[in-house]
């Protein structure tokens, strides 16, 4: 596959907000990602986006916000790829834990990092706006 990562731009607005409405149950609208001080990248396919990712880095403590890859393209290794990308990000700027929160029925995606060396850390109850639960997971870089 030939395909490229990339910072965020607004003239993907539209192409991510259909990405990130096809795989997740929660509607997102232009404030979700016109809000926050997150870094922001595409995932491009011949010019069309297939994943879209975001994460931020305070000081030694990083956060992935999201990972979503295109339903069409799950399982070809673009996860992997965005996960190596956001974990050489992250040493090179001298990160020492990472953490995010994953919702507890996604079990896809926990074995995903879980892959990748983040431990379930505990359950947040009800952190979503749906009022499903999350787990908070850790990495040690
Ligand atoms: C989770 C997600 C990002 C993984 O992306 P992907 O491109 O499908 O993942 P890859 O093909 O790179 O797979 C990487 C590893 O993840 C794990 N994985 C991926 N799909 C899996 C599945 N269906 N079941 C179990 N493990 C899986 C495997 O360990 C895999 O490694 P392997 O192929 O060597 O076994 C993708 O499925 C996705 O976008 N899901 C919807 C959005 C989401 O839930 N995001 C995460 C929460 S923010």
């Amino acid at each position: 596959m030939n395909f490229n990562i990339i910072s965020y731009e607004d003239k993907y607005l539209n192409q991510v907000l259909d990405l990130l409405n096809s795989v997740f149950d929660f509607h997102y609208t232009e404030d979700y990602i016109n809000t926050g001080l997150s870094e922001k990248y595409v995932v491009l396919e011949n010019g069309k986006v297939i994943g879209f990712f975001e994460f931020s880095i305070l000081s030694d403590l990083g956060e992935i916000f999201m990972i979503a890859v295109d339903k069409n393209f799950h399982g070809k290794g673009i996860g992997k790829v965005i996960m190596e990308f956001i974990l050489e990000k992250m040493k090179e700027e001298n990160v020492k834990e990472i953490y995010l929160d994953v919702s507890v029925n996604n079990k896809r995606a926990i074995n995903f990092y879980k892959k990748y060396g983040f431990e379930e850390l505990y359950i947040r109850e009800k952190y979503y706006r749906n009022l499903e639960d999350a787990i908070l997971m850790k990495k040690q870089l």
